[in-house]
Order: C-alpha cells, then structure tokens, then sequence
C-alpha cells in the first residue's frame, strides 16, 4: 500500500506529468508548432482530422465524467486522490482537443453542433454503458469499463494517430505523445487498483465481465464505422507527402481501410486480454 500510495500522489503527479513531460506544452504542444499548411489547405483531408478530433473529444469527455464520478465511489482515499488527478488529466485532454478543432478553422460557437455531426453513434453507446456504471457508484465496474476498457482502447487508437501523424504532423504527434504518457497512468492504476478488490468480491465478475462484452461490441462496431465510411489511412496523411510510418507491421501508405480496422481491433483486443487477465478476469467476446 505504501508504494500505491507513493505511485499514485498528487506529488508524484505534479513531479511527473505538469512539471515532466508537460512543462513549456502549451495545449499539449510546443508553443511554436502548428498544423500543416498543407492540411489547413486541403478542405477533404482537413474535414477527416475534424471529425477524428471530434471522436477523441468525445471518448475524453466521457472519460472526465466518469473519472470525476468515481472519486465519490471509490472506497479508499488514495483512490479519491488518484481519480482526482485523473480528472484534471481528462479535463486537460478535452481541452487540448478541443483546441485542435479551432486549429483546424472550427469556430467557438459551432463546436458542439460540429461535434454533433461527426461524432460516430456507436461510441455515445460505448459510453452509455459505462457511465451507467458510474451513475450508480459501482466501483469496481466503474474502474474496470473506464481504466482498462475505455483507456485501453483510447491509448490503442492513439498510438495508431501517432504512427500516421509523426512524419507528417509534428504538431499533433506531440499532443497525442502527452496523453498516451498520461493514459498509460490510468491504465496502470485500474490494473493495481482493482485486481484486489475484484479478488475481494468473487461475485462482482459476471456482472463486471458483461458490462465488457457490451463496451467491447460497440467498440468494434465504432471502429467498423469509423474505417468502412473513412477514408484510406494514406489519405490521412499530408497529401504530396511521402511517407514510410508503420502501425503494427502495415505501412500506411499502402494499407487498405480492412487492414487497418483489423490491426487495431486485434491490438486493442490482446491488450484487453492481457490487461483483464492481470485482473483476474476473463475477456468475454461480443455476441
Ligand atoms: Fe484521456
Ligand atoms: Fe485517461
């Protein structure tokens, strides 16, 4: 308990994340660094990076709802403590996401109607199941859908963003690079915070193993979604821009739209399995 106590401060936070790998960001981002002009240019590639930006706004804003629900579940005070910086951290990623929809010319004023058009439907479900949870203090529910499904899943999709963004994006890749640091957090607390409680309370699995099952079907429908009506990754990239980034053995130049959903969902489910397994938990595939 006393290294959890130590891992999981508020000091320990501030050392690390505002006065580490944040220090001299400004939202996330070296305070000269902008988007290319090559993209701000290219109203086609513009519009996917908007509606990219907006389903990472919206799995933030969930995230911020239930970490900040769950300080008032959590049984523990070092648990309050850690879920608090977690909230900060998750307000912040909403922040700098938001951010970067006004980078891409988005205005203030449209931001929740632009939100509202692009935003995948499958994932407001995704975050339904979760948020019911914490609307009802489960706690252990709470942390498992949100720091090992949720944050897994975030973290997957954000290192898959990186890949694509890091030849061509700089801007971008730098703000992805902070949270995917502050996210690894997240997950690392779930998995020792909850393996305990999960051995404490046997009788909480089938219910918490459920509320998996349903994250996990709308997850892969939201992935489904997201790549049969996209465009292909090459396009994502700085059109004119040669590029040789690779997620997980794909190039992306030449990678079809299937490849790619199928690379990401079979990362994000193996660290699904791994992850639940640490817990004690068997991963349940949707029906
Ligand atoms: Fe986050
Ligand atoms: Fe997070």
């Amino acid at each position: 308990m006393a290294d959890f106590l130590a891992n999981y401060s508020i000091q320990k936070w501030l050392e690390s994340c505002p006065q580490g790998y944040l220090e001299d960001t400004v939202y996330g981002r070296g305070a000269d660094e902008r988007e290319p002009e090559d993209l701000l240019k290219n109203d086609s590639y513009r519009e996917q990076q908007i509606r990219t930006t907006v389903q990472l706004i919206a799995g933030e804003r969930c995230a911020l709802a239930a970490s900040s629900g769950l300080v008032n579940a959590a049984p523990d005070q070092a648990s309050k403590t850690f879920l608090a910086t977690q909230t900060l951290d998750e307000g912040r990623h909403v922040e700098i996401f938001t951010q970067r929809l006004y980078d891409l010319g988005i205005n203030p004023d449209d931001l929740e109607s632009t939100i509202k058009t692009y935003i995948n439907p499958h994932l407001g479900k995704f975050a339904e199941v979760l948020l019911e949870k914490v609307d009802k203090k489960d706690f252990v529910a709470g942390v498992v859908g949100q720091n090992i499904v949720l944050e897994g899943m975030a973290f997957s999709v954000f290192e898959m963003l990186h890949a694509g963004a890091s030849e061509t994006n700089p801007k971008f890749a730098h703000t992805l690079s902070g949270t995917i640091a502050d996210e690894r957090r997240h997950v690392g607390f779930g998995e020792n915070r909850i393996g305990e409680l999960i051995r404490r309370y046997p009788e909480r699995k089938p219910d918490v193993q459920r509320m998996q099952r349903d994250m996990t079907k709308h997850m892969l429908a939201t992935f489904h979604e997201a790549f049969a009506n996209g465009p292909t990754a090459s396009d994502t990239m700085s059109p004119g821009r040669k590029s040789n980034a690779t997620y997980q053995g794909l190039k992306l130049a030449d990678a079809s739209n299937e490849e790619m959903e199928g690379a990401l969902s079979a990362t994000v489910l193996g660290e699904f399995k791994t992850r639940l397994g640490r817990i004690g938990l068997e991963y349940q595939a949707p029906v």
